[in-house]
């Protein structure tokens, strides 16, 4: 197996660390995996003036799975928007065609107090968030920032989706559903938006091939409120590039830390990138007091969904419940007595429970 390792800007490269201790620990087991990495995001720009390096995308396309850290920083904001790490990663999106991104929000329960919301509200709290990642506003023409005749400037982006693209993620969503809870809501703003009508009339038809699964519509204004109203009456969330980036930062926040939240980007085949969902977070870069958990986690992700390897996902899952169990916490998730670790000490304490 040969996973591409992009560490990306800001904190990626010291949780990158983290995750690929878990990797290394593993193959010494005797797993056959083959890492190799390369630039990306800011880093992208200073290796070879473009945030995804042919080089890099050539990698990614030649390997089983891409493990990604995090990219951006302030000080590429004011480069030309082609030439930003964000754009890098959007790129290495559409060009390996991963349209499925899941993001689960799952809590622990050792963490249930580091939630900023009541211990009964999240407690048992196991949502999955199915967002589509290579459509949408993020992607749709005519874009940009114009002058106008008048002299005034006016910016534009185009929300927009085929059905065959709501479809495909539709299918993923259900096919979710049917190893959960069998409920699926989709999320969308069709009171308002026509691209969102044709969303949920396509979320309808998909359903109807799957008999035993219940689906439920919610705009996203609401679904944003029931979020941190009653969070556990959600299973599987399905939704848009823009709603999914949005909602899924708010329910990472009701485990008490996005940097807890793995991710699984996906294509038709289950070939993925796995990353946090969190940002770079250029503020605490370099300063040993990330929380490497997501990446990890996204680590076990990949075994899952790219590799079929279940018990190594459990594995590395329940080495990291382990570590919380034992009272291990970064500084995002510290509560009162509990044992307060660095990035790089809770990677080892997450390999010595491995
Ligand atoms: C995410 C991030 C990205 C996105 C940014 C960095 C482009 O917020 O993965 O959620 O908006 O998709
Ligand atoms: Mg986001």
């Amino acid at each position: 197996m040969k996973i591409a390792v992009l560490p990306g800007d800001g904190i990626g490269p010291e949780i990158v660390t983290q995750a690929t201790k878990v990797l290394e620990a593993l193959r010494r087991d005797g797993m056959k995996i083959e890492m190799e990495h390369a630039p990306i995001g800011g880093a992208g720009y200073e290796a070879a003036g473009d945030p995804l390096p042919e080089a890099t995308l050539k990698l990614a396309k030649d390997s089983d799975a891409v493990l990604l850290g995090a990219v951006g920083d302030w000080k590429y904001d004011t480069l030309p928007r082609d030439q930003r790490p964000e754009r890098g990663l959007l790129r290495i999106r559409k060009e390996l065609g991963l349209f499925a991104n899941l993001r689960p929000a799952l809590l622990y329960p050792e963490l249930a107090s580091a939630s900023t919301l009541k211990p009964e509200v999240v407690s048992g709290l196991d949502i999955m968030i199915v967002r589509e990642l290579t459509g949408d506003v993020y992607f749709g023409q005519p874009r940009g920032i114009s002058t106008l005749p008048n002299g005034e400037r006016e910016g534009v982006n185009t929300m927009r989706y085929c059905e065959s693209e709501i479809r495909r993620i539709g299918h993923v969503a259900f096919r979710i559903a049917m190893k959960r809870n069998k409920r699926v809501c989709s999320v969308d703003k069709a009171n308002v938006l026509e691209t969102t009508e044709l969303w949920r009339q396509v979320m309808i038809e998909v359903a109807k091939e799957y008999p035993e699964v219940e689906l439920s519509h919610m705009y996203v204004d609401n679904a944003a409120m029931q979020l941190v109203r009653a969070p556990k009456q959600f299973d599987v969330m399905v939704t848009g590039n823009i709603f999914g980036d949005i909602l899924s930062d708010e329910a990472s926040m009701l485990t008490g830390s996005i940097g807890m939240l793995p991710s699984a980007s996906l294509d038709a085949d289950n070939k993925g990138m796995y990353e946090p969902s969190h940002g770079s977070a250029p503020d605490i870069a370099g300063k040993d007091v990330a929380n490497p958990l997501a990446t990890i986690l996204s680590v076990a992700m990949m075994l899952r969904y790219t590799f079929n390897d279940e018990a190594g996902a459990t594995r590395i899952e329940n080495a990291v419940k382990k570590a919380l169990a034992q009272g291990y916490r970064t500084a995002d998730i510290h509560t009162e007595g509990c044992n307060k670790v660095g990035c790089a000490a809770m990677g080892d304490v997450v390999v010595a429970a491995l």
